[in-house]
């Protein structure tokens, strides 16, 4: 294919500030204000919060610049952008990977994108503030069949937007939201920080006791850099590829990289001086927000209104990051069958929905046929992928951007000095840091 086809092949392009909001849009979501928050807690505390800041830092913006500078160059889904560059079919194989990954993504998150719309309807009708025991009211709804339903919905609305095509569906929802919830995020910190006791949770968050960690809290980090930036999924590919060649891509990494870590440093502020006000435990697991904020909102005026106001536009932040995952197999499937955008986007959303099922069936505790090896199908399938199949991804796109594809360093286009920095780092640091996370959690390299 010559290059005016490939440059043609995505011809919906993003305006320059929507392509930031909606990449941020896709990095910000229940990554930062659920996942973040819960995994702070089981793994580390502040420690954690380093751990995962360093792999920000040093692992996620060098390969998100390569992952952008690869879409933008291919201008297909994330397997055919590396087919058309690396020049062999073998490579599109090679990109089914984070196809594979941001669909098995999807099917969960949806789910959990559906627990926080629920929420915010019992917020709004005061159901939740009323001060039940919270704990049980998640146990008890997380374990039924309702989530279903929601779940169905999440996937209805998500299909619908991208049906509509980039610009006018992904970026006008973008451009509303992203601030909107940035204003309310520092409102409730604010308020959450000026709790009476709220000293010990930000002690929590902020000195770091490195006796905390465990074994898996360097693989978590890793993860989680890679599923709150969104890569290794091919998403950022996939809206590199309707990136317009103007664009400083540089300046969209560090948009996006540090957007991505205010918001889950302001979802931090809201929860940790929250759970020791209430006497929450931070190993709470999965249900920590959903927990621990119920409780702080029941203690505020107008609690029911502000609550409901934050679990919706949490659920909307969950949709705009649904959005992208189910955008990257759908345009996996229309590039390699041909079909409109239309169908491909509903067999994608029926079958991401179906997965979806039993990962939030797997909740409930009586449903011993979804447990595998003594965890639920849910935190089975965020524990591989996450951990497992995103570093995997990261680790071949540095391999393929630093190694393989001599395009990398033009599309970019860096300033000599953040070329060498940048080249360095996804030669070198990136995979080495990477490849020694996936050594020492599988037991080859000790300490
Ligand atoms: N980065 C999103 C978040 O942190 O909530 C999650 C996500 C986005 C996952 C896009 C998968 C994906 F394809």
């Amino acid at each position: 294919m010559s290059d005016s086809e490939i440059n043609h092949a995505r011809s919906d392009r993003f305006s320059s500030t929507g392509f930031i909001l909606a990449a941020v849009g896709s990095s910000v979501g229940l990554g930062n204000m659920w996942k973040f928050p819960y995994i702070t807690g089981l793994y580390g505390g502040a420690a954690f919060v380093l751990l995962f800041i360093f792999c920000i830092l040093l692992i996620g913006l060098p390969i998100l610049l390569a992952e952008l500078t690869i879409g933008r160059s291919g201008r297909g889904s994330a397997s055919l952008s590396m087919a058309r560059l690396g020049g062999s079919k073998a490579w599109g194989g090679v990109g089914l990977l984070p196809v594979t990954a941001s669909f098995l993504i999807m099917a969960f998150y949806s789910v959990v994108a559906g627990w926080t719309l629920h929420y915010a309807m019992l917020s709004f009708s005061g159901v939740l503030t009323n001060g039940a025991n919270y704990e049980e009211l998640f146990a008890a709804f997380v374990g039924s069949w309702v989530p279903i339903c929601w779940e169905f919905i999440v996937t209805l609305v998500t299909a619908m937007i991208i049906v509509r095509g980039v610009s006018a569906g992904i970026e006008r929802f973008n451009k509303l939201l992203i601030p909107a919830l940035v204003l309310l995020l520092i409102v409730l910190a604010i308020r959450s920080m000026t709790l009476e006791g709220a000293g010990e949770g930000l002690s929590f968050f902020f000195r770091p006791d490195f006796s905390k960690l465990t074994t898996e809290s360097a693989l978590v980090a890793l993860g989680q850099a890679f599923f709150s930036l969104s890569l290794g999924m091919g998403t950022m590919m996939t809206y590199g590829a309707y990136v317009d060649k103007r664009q400083s891509l540089g300046t969209a990494t560090l948009a996006i990289g540090l957007g991505n870590l205010l918001y889950a440093l302001l979802a931090g502020l809201i929860i940790f001086p929250a759970i020791f006000v209430f006497g929450i435990a931070p190993t709470e697991g999965a249900g920590l927000v959903f927990v621990a904020l119920p409780a702080a909102f029941a203690a505020m005026p107008f609690g029911s209104l502000i609550g409901g106001t934050f679990f919706l536009l949490l659920a909307l932040a969950a949709i705009t990051s649904a959005v992208s995952a189910l955008e990257v197999p759908s345009a996996f499937v229309m590039d390699a069958f041909g079909w409109s955008r239309s169908t491909s986007v509903l067999f994608i959303a029926i079958l991401s929905f179906l997965v979806g099922v039993p990962c939030s069936l797997s909740l409930n505790q009586e449903a011993e046929w979804l447990i595998i090896g003594g965890q639920s199908l849910f935190n089975g399938v965020d524990f591989v992928v996450t951990n497992v199949l995103l570093p995997l991804s990261g680790l071949i796109v540095t391999i393929f951007a630093g190694y393989i594809w001599k395009g990398a360093r033009a599309e970019a286009g860096l300033h000599p000095g953040w070329l060498r920095l940048w080249l360095f780092m996804l030669r070198i640091v990136s995979p080495v840091l990477v490849l020694l996370v996936l050594l020492y959690y599988t037991g080859v390299l000790k300490l």
